[in-house]
Order: structure tokens, then sequence, then C-alpha cells
């Protein structure tokens, strides 16, 4: 079924909710085992009840993708769980958003954005990774980054700083494998709006923007935004067939495209889409 990986076990991160949980869900109907890992351990259970409900053999652990430490332990349980030498597949899907100025984004935002989304995908590759290499065969990694890793907009600097880093570290690891001639393949993906609850969690808003502004985006991440599955679908396309940079949902690839073909341009449609949505 898989071209480039065999089917068998998919670990997803942040599995609990949005893309990670359709993600999950689009592994099971694909064929393939889950490991779910989430911070939210009640999350979690009703997600792997449904992956089961599927028909896959699934185990899930709650685990903080921001500790180094819960991440090695996450891999040590994984592999006397799993009845196989290494993950077939890790996605790093787990992430954090903020949105504020610059100047509202305190050093605690920014630590949290930086741990969960930037040292969350370092954590989880290297916790998996040794043994995905050593285990041999094709084998991949799909690191969530987003359209705002490739195209950043205003008030998301932390976020947007995060996913470039993102964006770099999968494009460096994934040319380091190559020359040791590793067969682990690394899938950056980059979507663009979609409806989760990334932006419904007002801890993750500046305090300096009001009530109102903060409805104006719930209300357009909702409007825009396209459903997790649209991603989920996409992630599963890329790993049968090898594929590297995935762009998918609302601006993705026009975005990119015209970001590469005119920067002015882009940022002006960027800035003219963040004044419509009304939330900057
Ligand atoms: N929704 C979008 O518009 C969008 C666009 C581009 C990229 N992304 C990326 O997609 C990924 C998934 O986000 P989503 O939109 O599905 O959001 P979501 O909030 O619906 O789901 C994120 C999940 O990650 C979990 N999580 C958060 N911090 C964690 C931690 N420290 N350890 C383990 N799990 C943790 C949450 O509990 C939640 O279940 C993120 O990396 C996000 O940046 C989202």
């Amino acid at each position: 079924m898989f071209s480039s990986v065999r089917p068998g076990w998919v670990l997803v991160t942040g599995a609990a909710s949005g893309i990670g949980r359709a993600t999950a869900l689009a592994f099971a109907d694909a064929g393939a085992n889950l490991v779910l890992t989430d911070i939210n351990a009640a999350a979690l259970q009703e997600v792997f009840a449904e992956v089961q409900g599927r028909g896959s053999d699934c185990v899930a652990r709650p685990a903080d993708v921001s500790s180094d430490r819960e991440m090695r332990e996450l891999a040590a349980w994984v592999r006397a769980e799993i009845s196989a030498p290494a993950l077939d597949v890790l996605v790093n899907n787990a992430g954090i958003g903020y949105l504020g100025s610059f100047l509202d984004t305190p050093p605690e935002a920014w630590q949290r954005v930086l741990q969960v989304n930037l040292l969350g995908v370092v954590n989880g590759c290297r916790a998996f990774l040794p043994d995905m290499i050593r285990a041999g065969g094709k084998r991949r990694i799909v690191n969530v980054a987003s359209l705002a890793g490739l195209v950043a907009a205003p008030n998301i600097s932390a976020y947007a700083a995060t996913k470039h880093a993102v964006v770099g570290l999968s494009e460096s690891l994934s040319l380091e494998l190559r020359l040791k001639g590793a067969q682990v393949g690394i899938t950056t993906v980059c979507p663009g709006i979609i409806n989760t609850q990334i932006a419904k969690v007002r801890a993750n808003v500046a305090t300096t923007i009001d009530d109102a502004q903060y409805e104006r985006l719930t209300e357009y991440y909702t409007r825009q935004g396209a459903n997790p599955e649209v991603v989920a679908d996409a992630i599963v396309r890329a790993v049968r067939s090898g594929r590297e940079l995935v762009l998918v949902g609302p601006f993705a690839k026009p975005l990119y495209y015209l970001r590469c073909f005119s920067r002015r341009l882009a940022q002006r449609l960027v800035l003219q889409d963040a004044r419509s949505a009304g939330y900057v």
C-alpha cells in the first residue's frame, strides 16, 4: 500500500485533536497500526477508542513533546510495546499558536512556543530516529510546520519563527540522512488555515488583544479554515509517494509560489488578508 514506507507502525504526536486526530484516523483507514500521544490524556483516550474501532492495533500514552525526558521515556515504552524494530512513520504534529504583536509577546510565551513547536520536533526526532536508522528499510518522519514557516504573517512572530525553524531543520536533516545513505526520508507539511482548536485557546493570545478581536479571529478560523482531514489525507499520500514538501489547505500553494515570484506582492496579500480578517 505504501510505496515509500511499509504499512506498519505510525506514531502521531498531538493526536488528541485537529490535524493529529485526523491523521491518526487516516492512517488507521490506510491499514497502519498507531502509537498515539498527546499532553491531553482524556482527549487522547477518546481518539484511542476511535482508532481501535477502525480495527487497527493501537497503543497510546500521554507525553509532553517539549520534554526531552518524556519523549525518551515514550520511545523506550514504544520499543517494548510494538512488535517491530522501529516506527515506520513518525509524525511530529503537536503544536501551539500564539497571537500577539511582537512587543506584546512576553518571554514566557516565546519560551513555551519554542519549546513545544521547535524543541517538540527536535525531541521527537532525537527519541525515535536512531532506532529508525538502525532498523534499516524505508521509513519516514513527517514534520508538521505551517504555511507560516514559509510566508510569515503579522502578529505571530513567535509562531512563525518556530515554523521557519522546523522547515529549516527538516531540510537540513533530510540532506544529512541522504549523505549518510540512511533510508529515512523527511516530509515537511505546510498547511494554510485549518479549522481546529489551535486558535481557540485564550491563553495563547496576548492580553492586549480584546475579546472582540479574539472573537473575530476564531470566527475567521471557522469560516476560512479547511477541515483537518484535508491535511491528514495529504500526509498519508506524501508518505506513500515519498513527497518532501506538502503545501495544503487555503492559500498554501498560491501564496508560496507568489512569494517565490515576488516577496512584495505576497506581503501585500498577507497584509490585506490580515486586515480583512479584522484581528490585527
Ligand atoms: N490549524 C491550523 O490552521 C494550522 C495551520 C498550519 C499548521 N498547523 C500545525 O498543525 C499542528 C496541529 O495543530 P492543530 O491545528 O491540529 O491544533 P489543535 O490545537 O487542534 O491540536 C494540537 C494538539 O497538540 C497537543 N499538544 C499541545 N501541546 C503539546 C505538548 N507540549 N505535548 C504534546 N501534545 C501537545 C494538544 O493537546 C492538541 O491535542 C501544529 O503543529 C500546528 O502548528 C495548524
